[in-house]
């Protein structure tokens, strides 16, 4: 009897140990990933959506040994708010940290913040210049190659004016033209508006500048300085450019509040590819865009987030300039615009 109530204790605490053990090895393995997101405007469509993205990503690479919590901030246009709420995130815990600058020409505070408390940053969408990013080993920066989205926009708008004849409305063999900036300062502005050109002029298009205004990505901004060019150039605009999808689509907003009729407008250009821009594309008011990825930029933010933390997958990440990922911009006109919308939809879903 004795011997069967040793053997029955034994079994017990044996059995106590076991799932000890257990508990201890699960709590050994859970390994904590908390993001914070810094955005320099939360109010920016494009990045309304890559945020949107970039949540649903990263949530869907948490398991039972990976907790994953994001926490973003919005600084509203403000650098100095930006700083603070970085280093209320490195004090909540955050353990790593993806900033949108505001200025991309003032990452010091920041890079510093983060080095001194061992926190990685994954910069994105903004891109500091290269000598900041080499400040220390753990920054890295993920978005897309600005150059490609001028040419592409440049090759979009050459098929136009190749294809259709009446967009040279005064038929003078010149195509008078706005561009529409976006911050300046901002890597996505000038280069976009430059590399558009130089292409159509490369491409043998005969082009008349008439004005650049710089509307700041906003839509609102854009159609009150279109309507200024509206005033001053009256029907003589043949092709907008704009450095994205919301100004082009508040210059179309100023001709249709001017009542403009159908044969008196420009063609519009954007880059973004949003969800207003790709209806826009698909209602033909808008002639073209660049698909700029949000999806596969939210998608490597979110693996390099995890990857940095745990260590894991570091190896199958591909740099580019040692820290630096750029996905690739696609052409989007009526006939692919279909695909871009799908892919929104599914990522969605
Ligand atoms: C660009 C994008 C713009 C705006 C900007 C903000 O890449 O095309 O629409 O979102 O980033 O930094
Ligand atoms: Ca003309």
């Amino acid at each position: 009897m004795r011997v069967r109530k040793f053997f029955a204790a034994g079994c017990l605490l044996f059995l106590c140990a076991v799932v000890c053990a257990c508990g201890d090895e699960r709590a050994d393995r859970l390994e904590r990933v908390q993001v914070g997101v810094a955005c320099y405007n939360q109010s920016d469509t494009f990045l309304s959506g890559l945020l949107t993205s970039f949540r649903d990503q990263i949530n869907g690479l948490g398991n039972d040994s990976l907790e994953i919590t994001v926490t973003v901030r919005d600084a509203a246009g403000s650098q100095k708010t930006q700083n603070d709420q970085v280093r209320e995130l490195i004090d909540a815990g955050c353990n790593v940290l993806c900033v949108n600058l505001v200025d991309r020409a003032d990452p010091s505070e920041i890079i510093d913040l983060a080095r001194d408390n061992d926190v990685p940053i994954i910069f994105f969408n903004r891109e500091p210049v290269a000598e900041d990013l080499m400040q220390w080993d753990r920054l890295y920066y993920v978005g897309a190659d600005a150059e490609q989205s001028g040419i592409m926009q440049g090759e979009l708008a050459t098929d136009a004016i190749l294809e259709n004849s009446r967009i040279d409305r005064n038929k003078d063999g010149k195509i008078q033209y706005v561009v529409l900036e976006g911050e300046a300062g901002h890597q996505d502005a000038i280069i976009r508006t430059e590399n558009a050109v130089d292409t159509l002029r490369s491409n043998g298009i005969e082009l008349e500048k008439l004005s650049y205004q710089i509307a700041n990505w906003n839509r609102a901004q854009a159609q009150n300085r279109m309507e200024q060019l509206i005033g001053q150039y009256h029907s003589r605009i043949e092709l907008v450019l704009a450095n994205n999808d919301d100004m082009a689509l508040g210059a179309i907003d100023a001709y249709k509040k001017l009542n403009y009729t159908e044969s008196a407008l420009p063609v519009f250009f954007g880059i973004d590819g949003t969800d207003v821009g790709l209806e826009a594309i698909v209602d033909s008011t808008l002639a073209g865009t660049v698909y700029n990825d949000k999806e596969g930029q939210a998608e490597a933010m979110a693996k390099l987030s995890v990857a940095v933390v745990t260590g894991e997958g570091m190896d199958a990440v591909k740099f580019e300039k040692d820290r630096c990922i750029y996905l690739p911009y696609a052409k989007v006109t009526a006939e692919n615009a279909g695909e871009f919308i799908r892919k929104g939809q599914q990522a969605a879903s």
